[in-house]
């Protein structure tokens, strides 16, 4: 819809609706297209935030990213698009992890968070030599190797074919430098538990019952570490909940919001 001159990279955003702001964070290695669903349910209510983060999706892939690149790319993206209020930041998985680093370094700016289908703990270090396997495998074969690697992890069982299907072709059209750039960023991240006692802001954990990458325990660590914050558990649902479950996490997420 637009481009965002920030940071040194022209980001693809979309903003939709009215009311308060929502920054939606996808994960990896997917893009806003991931929040389509909820716009319609949710626009009325809401100015809808939906950026694809630098080298996934519609934004051009650079060299040397790390998590704070991303949140100064959101920090710009706000600022291009003149939006001053407090914001909800809206992360899944990889999109939560730069949700983190944009509490370490802006706390100030939010209003609530929501951290969906994602951890608090960074790689260990078995999970950090198969980031650097998976992007040379990647840097040889194309982006392919990560969507045929995913798919079978990223929906529940009960998710349809077509989606499967529409969600590994996006993830293989990814540029591989983008990809790459996000393994490294993952890989480096800090451990958030630390930070979990510090978090001041309302806070929503949200987990698909059969979430295969950041299951329910994962959720509870992060529940069980931020004061005062609301979990729920979304039947149905793997790691895609708003996917795969659009109106329910439309209906837990505006519940939270509007409380
Ligand atoms: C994601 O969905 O963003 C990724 O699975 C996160 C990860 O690889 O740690």
């Amino acid at each position: 819809m637009a481009t965002a001159d920030t940071n040194g990279v022209k980001l693809y955003y979309e903003v939709h609706g009215s009311g308060e702001p929502v920054l939606f964070l996808h994960g990896f290695p997917l893009s806003g297209r991931m929040w389509q669903a909820i716009v319609q349910p949710m626009r009325d209510a809401f100015t809808l935030i939906i950026p694809d983060l630098r080298g996934l999706g519609r934004s051009p892939a650079t060299e040397g990213v790390s998590m704070a690149t991303y949140v100064d790319d959101l920090v710009g993206l706000v600022r291009v698009i003149g939006e001053t209020r407090p914001i909800t930041l809206v992360g899944l998985s990889m999109g939560g992890y730069i949700a983190f680093e944009f509490v370490r370094r802006h706390a100030d700016r939010l209003r609530t968070l929501v951290l969906t289908d994602t951890r608090a703990e960074n790689d260990t270090p078995e999970v950090k030599q198969n980031r650097i396997d998976t992007a040379e495998r990647v840097r040889k074969d194309g982006s392919r190797v990560v969507a045929d690697a995913m798919i079978d992890k990223l929906f529940g069982p009960q998710a349809p074919t077509d989606l499967r299907t529409r969600w590994r072709d996006l993830m293989a059209d990814t540029d591989p430098d983008g990809v790459i750039a996000a393994l490294t960023a993952m890989r480096d991240r800090p451990d958030s538990r630390p930070l979990l006692a510090e978090i001041r802001v309302p806070t929503l954990v949200v987990v698909g019952a059969d979430d295969a990458i950041t299951p329910p325990n994962t959720a509870r660590v992060m529940h069980q570490g931020i004061p005062g914050s609301q979990l729920e558990i979304i039947p149905g649902a793997g790691h895609m909940v708003p996917l795969e479950q659009p109106q329910r996490f439309v209906d837990v997420l505006t519940r939270f919001l509007k409380g």
